[in-house]
């Protein structure tokens, strides 16, 4: 790989300072590849970086309407080993569950606070929050989009397969926040995607047109189809995520009827990827629905070290853009 000069890298990180972090879609390729590389960094040298002093003298709010085991933990890590300070929101407790406007909440926070990280049930909430805010504004994932398991799995594939471009990426389940994030990381990164899901539970239009639009400018390749075995075939990547997302419970009965036995990710699917594959999912996973036991804890499986993967870009992100 190319070794960028210094003075590029510079440039670079400034052009990401104060940017908020609500979709890949806002991101080119350098500036993806930049976290990327800052997060290999961070990584190789945990408690060595001179980053760990990137948040000395900030705080992050970190504000929460639905739970989280991965994101929680790995931000208020990642703050402390930045030597920030970060204050748990959550949302029940914040004057917005009494009705304040999100603009005047945005607005009061940026007087405070140096950035905020915020996982919502409603994206169109996360963006209003971000237009009135003067501080970054990072989605810790909404029912549309999570870009920083998108970065955290981006790396995940890189370190795994030494490279990006050119791979073949099956994601097989729902059309969800997960797969978008995937699909416009992938598309803008060269990856080929290919998306398996049940018809009626595609991605939504707009991510795919956006996504391939990413693809033809980055030599890459966006496909969607309904069989899960034409997918994985030869692929290097298998991606799974759970069959009902927070928010769908109502939905369950539906939902599992739709995916299940098909859109499995078990033995025999991944036996028609390529035989160095390696098998993704951002967790939390329910065994036997999306993804088998045998599977996830199998020689094919990365789900740890991706998991692992959440704290490193999210301490790039921290370092890059407050
Ligand atoms: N993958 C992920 O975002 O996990 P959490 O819901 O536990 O944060
Ligand atoms: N699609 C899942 C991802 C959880 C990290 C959800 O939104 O619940």
């Amino acid at each position: 790989m190319q070794v960028q000069p210094i003075s590029f890298l510079c440039v670079k990180k400034m052009e990401l300072k104060g940017r908020h972090l609500l979709s890949l879609k806002d991101f080119t390729r350098e500036e993806i590849q930049l976290i990327l590389d800052t997060s290999s960094d961070l990584k190789r040298l945990r408690y060595r970086s001179e980053l760990g002093t990137s948040l000395l003298g900030q705080s992050v709010g970190m504000v929460f309407e639905r739970p989280s085991t991965r994101t929680r933990v790995s931000f208020e890590v990642a703050i402390n080993e930045l030597s920030g300070d970060s204050l748990f929101l959550s949302s029940q407790e914040l004057q917005l569950s009494r009705g304040e406007p999100i603009a005047d909440t945005a607005r009061v926070l940026s007087r405070y606070i140096h950035g905020i990280v915020i996982r919502a049930t409603s994206h169109e909430n996360v963006v209003e929050l971000a237009a009135h805010s003067t501080i970054p504004v990072i989605n810790a994932l909404t029912p549309m989009y999570h870009p920083c398991q998108g970065l955290a799995d981006l790396l995940t594939i890189q370190e795994k397969l030494h490279e990006l471009e050119g791979l073949k990426l099956a994601y097989v389940g729902d059309g969800n926040n997960v797969c978008h994030s995937l699909m416009l990381g992938g598309a803008t990164m060269g990856l080929e995607v290919t998306v398996a899901t049940p018809p009626g539970f595609e991605p939504k239009p707009e991510v795919t047109k956006i996504s391939r639009e990413r693809a033809e400018e980055n030599m890459a390749q966006v496909e969607l189809t309904n069989d899960p075995k034409a997918a994985v075939e030869d692929a290097d990547v298998i991606y799974t995520d759970v069959f009902v997302s927070m928010g769908q419970d109502a939905e369950r009965k539906k939902r599992l009827a739709a995916f299940l036995p098909d859109f499995q990710v078990n033995e025999a699917l991944v036996e028609l990827a390529a035989p160095h594959s390696i098998v993704m999912h951002c967790l939390p996973a329910h065994r036997d629905e999306e993804i088998t036991d045998g599977v996830i804890e199998g020689p094919h499986s990365v789900v740890w070290d991706q998991a692992e993967n959440r704290l490193h870009t999210e301490k790039a992100v921290l370092a890059l853009f407050l």
